[in-house]
Parts: structure tokens; sequence; C-alpha cells
């Protein structure tokens, strides 16, 4: 696949095939996302790969915490700045986009069955978390954001789509319990890896962007205005 078509066709998968994926592709796919930039190469990253019965033990773990109701308490402040002005217009436009497509299930309401389907990585049959040391350097969360891009991109080169999930890490003491990441590491996001379900109307969404225009102010000097 071409770089810019990648790039400009990789959106969030969050309905999969069950088919497998298997390690030796997992372990390319991380292999090749090693490659990602960070500041002064510090490297910043670990991956915790769940498969199988760790991950359907970490789905359970994680639906029954929200089904009691308990509060996220992720390692990152994610939280802590809910978004304000144009991002919450922008996030609601996304809320209703993605919850007309999630069928409500009784007794709950169609935010919390997202929620759900979310934290349990929408039953794709791998699970990447990457974690990273508290002694890691002021820039980790840059360099991780970018590894993260760069293992939704490389995804697609095997056929696999992914959803990044802030909400893998709503619930660390459960991710704790069943990976045995130690509270020496940050757990910072999971992405979603499998063979898409195009067929899924979950994986209908189609999400748009800003126009460059409006992002964008060139400061040209005089002789060239
Ligand atoms: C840091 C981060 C956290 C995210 N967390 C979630 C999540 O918990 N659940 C989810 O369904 N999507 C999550 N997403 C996916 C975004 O909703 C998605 O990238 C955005 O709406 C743009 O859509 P697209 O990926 O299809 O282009 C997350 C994306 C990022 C970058």
């Amino acid at each position: 696949m071409e770089l810019l078509e990648a790039i400009k066709s990789r959106r969030s998968v969050r309905a999969y095939k069950p088919d497998p994926v298997s390690e030796e592709v997992l372990t390319e796919l991380l292999e090749v996302a090693r490659w990602a930039p960070s500041a002064t190469n510090t490297q910043p990253w670990e991956f915790f790969v769940l498969t199988g019965n760790a991950l359907e033990d970490l789905n359970h773990a994680t639906t029954a915490n929200i089904r009691e109701g308990m509060k996220p308490n992720p390692d990152i402040a994610a939280l802590e700045t809910p978004p304000k002005g144009p991002y919450a217009t922008r996030q609601q436009k996304f809320f209703k986009q993605i919850l007309d497509l999630v069928k409500p299930e009784e007794g709950t309401n169609k935010m919390q069955n997202w929620f759900e389907m979310s934290a349990s990585n929408y039953n794709a049959p791998a699970l990447i978390i990457i974690v990273a040391d508290k002694s890691a350097p002021g820039w980790f969360i840059f360099d991780i954001g970018i590894v993260t891009q760069t293992i939704a991109l490389a995804a697609q080169e095997y056929g696999l789509g992914t959803c990044i999930l802030g909400d893998t890490a709503a619930y660390p003491d459960c991710v704790r319990r069943v990976t045995g990441i130690p509270e020496s590491k940050r757990i910072i996001i999971g992405i979603a890896v499998g063979y898409p379900d195009w067929d899924d109307p979950l994986n209908s969404l189609q999400t748009g962007r800003e126009p460059v225009e409006k992002l964008v102010t060139w400061c040209r000097t005089a002789e060239t205005r």
C-alpha cells in the first residue's frame, strides 16, 4: 500500500472477524513500529500483547468494573481536561456518529454499551498495550503517540485493522492483574488489532477532518507576501 493512501484510508476498526492474528505477524508489526522516532532516541515504549484467554480475562474484568459503576482511574491524566469549545463540538459530533451505530442492550443505555464495547477492545483477537516506565523522560507521551500511529499505519500492510483505545487504560488495576505490568510502568494506551469485518455497521463510521485552510497560518517574509 502506498504511504499516502495508507495515511488517508486508515480509520478506526470497531468490529473484527474472529480469525486470530498470528504471533509472527504481531511480532513483525512491532519490529516495524520500533523504528518510530522518539526524543533523543529514548524509545520510551514497551509492548504487552494479549490474545486468547488473557484477553478474554481482561475483557471480563473490565466489563464487571463498568457494570459495578466503578469510575475510570487511568495512570495518565487523560480524563482531567475534558474537551471545551471547538473540541467539545467535534467530540459531540463523534459521539452522535458512533452512538447512532450502537445497538442498545436491555437495562443499559447506548453510551454505557459503547463504553463496554470499547473497554472490551471491540472483541478484537489481539490487543497491544503500550506502557512507559515512570522514569521515562518528558516527551514520552508524544513518542508513544508516534509509535501508536506507526503501528496503526503498518498494520494495514498486513490486511489488519486497528482501533487506538484510551479506554483500555481506564482500569489499570484490571490490566495489571491480567498482565503483570508493574506499578513502576504507566499504562498509556491500547491498540485493538484484527482482521476487519467490513460488513458490520460499526465499521461504516467515517469521521471527517477540519479543512487545511483552517489549520494553517503562513508566516511569510515581507518580500514574499
Ligand atoms: C488517544 C486516542 C484514544 C482513543 N480512544 C478510543 C477509545 O477508547 N474508543 C474508541 O472507540 N476509539 C478511540 N479512539 C479512536 C478515535 O475515536 C478516532 O481515531 C477518531 O474518532 C478519528 O476516527 P478515525 O480513527 O476513524 O479516523 C482513540 C484515538 C486516540 C488517538
